[in-house]
């Protein structure tokens, strides 16, 4: 029988999915991460392991395993498994892009109007019986999201799902990435999309080249009338430059779905900031976006296993 090891709480119905294939699972089920411990010693005779983005799968867990075959991660982000090294094993990578492409370009929008309108703000002012004062022209004003430069930064699914939803709201769109793309928004350098941009969206991905881009040099580039909106990855922020900038006037606001350490800390001082919009890493989180990737990690996982062709494989 071969074995698989799923190395974080996955839904109960998927992992009968398995058992019902014919799989041995071992299968995690605490919201909590098991150890690193852990997981060497039950990976040691798998033939694949499915994980997620709180499982860092580095060399050491690589080289425990005698006879892994395939790592399938439930995320479209993969920079908590050495791909290289895993690579250089001749060990397959999936992955679960696509499905989750709307939801959180849907989430990057909401965290976008949130914190122009100053959603949150409201929402707390009332629940705390602060909202002591009748209707007047200059009360809460924010900033109007239509007809303003929308800025995007890396320009790949989710960042063209971001292009048409800037459409209906009128937004002027600019981006930067790596290579020029066939979308309808203007390529520009990265200065210039930090001077004209009233809102900068983070659609990268993690790696070196992106790890702390958002520091004290880049958020002077800005407007001071600007919003930094993050769903990508924590890292991609230097945070504490991030909230000097805040709170200093350097820009107007941001929202984040992401944090450098996650869960972030109540001693984080973000969370003291009243311009600024945080949600906790609930891009892709919809009943419909979480099922689809549970199928396509449970597929990538059989099909990486049985050396067929996996749904999206890195
Ligand atoms: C991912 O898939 O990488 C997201 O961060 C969580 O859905």
């Amino acid at each position: 029988m071969q074995k698989v090891v799923v190395s974080f709480r996955l839904f109960k119905e998927w992992i009968e999915f398995l058992k019902d294939n014919g799989f041995e699972v071992i299968a995690w089920d605490s919201s909590v991460p098991p150890s690193k411990e852990w997981i060497k010693e039950n990976i040691k005779d798998a033939d694949g392991l499915l994980c997620s983005l709180v499982n860092r799968i580095d060399r050491e867990i690589i080289d425990a395993a005698e006879r892994l075959k395939v790592i399938s991660t439930f995320s479209v982000g993969f920079d908590h498994i050495d791909v290289n090294y895993a690579k250089s094993k001749k060990i397959r990578i999936g992955y679960t892009p696509e499905v989750l492409t709307d939801a959180t370009a849907d989430l990057i929008f909401a965290l976008l109007l949130a914190v122009a309108r100053r959603v949150v703000e409201g929402d707390k002012l009332i629940r705390s019986g602060r909202w002591n004062q009748p209707w007047t022209p200059d009360f809460m004003i924010g900033t109007e999201v239509n007809g303003k430069v929308l800025g995007i930064i890396g320009m790949g699914r989710i960042g063209r799902a971001l292009v048409k939803r800037a459409k209906g709201f009128n937004m002027r769109v600019i981006y930067n990435s790596r290579t020029k793309k066939e979308v309808e928004a203007e390529f520009v350098d990265l200065d210039t999309l930090l001077r004209e941009s009233d809102f900068v969206v983070l659609a990268v991905d993690l790696n070196p080249t992106t790890y702390h881009m958002v520091n004290r040099d880049f958020l002077n580039k800005m407007k001071r009338s600007a919003f930094l909106i993050n769903a990508s990855r924590g890292k991609v922020v230097d945070e504490k430059a991030l909230t000097e900038a805040l709170q200093s006037g350097t820009i107007r606001g941001a929202a984040l779905d992401v944090f450098e350490e996650e869960p972030t800390s109540l001693d984080n001082p973000l969370i003291k900031l009243e311009n600024v919009v945080l949600t906790p890493h609930i891009g892709s989180a919809t009943f419909e976006t979480r099922q689809k990737m549970a199928e396509v990690s449970v597929k990538n996982l059989i099909a990486g296993v049985r050396g067929e062709k996996m749904v999206f494989e890195l």
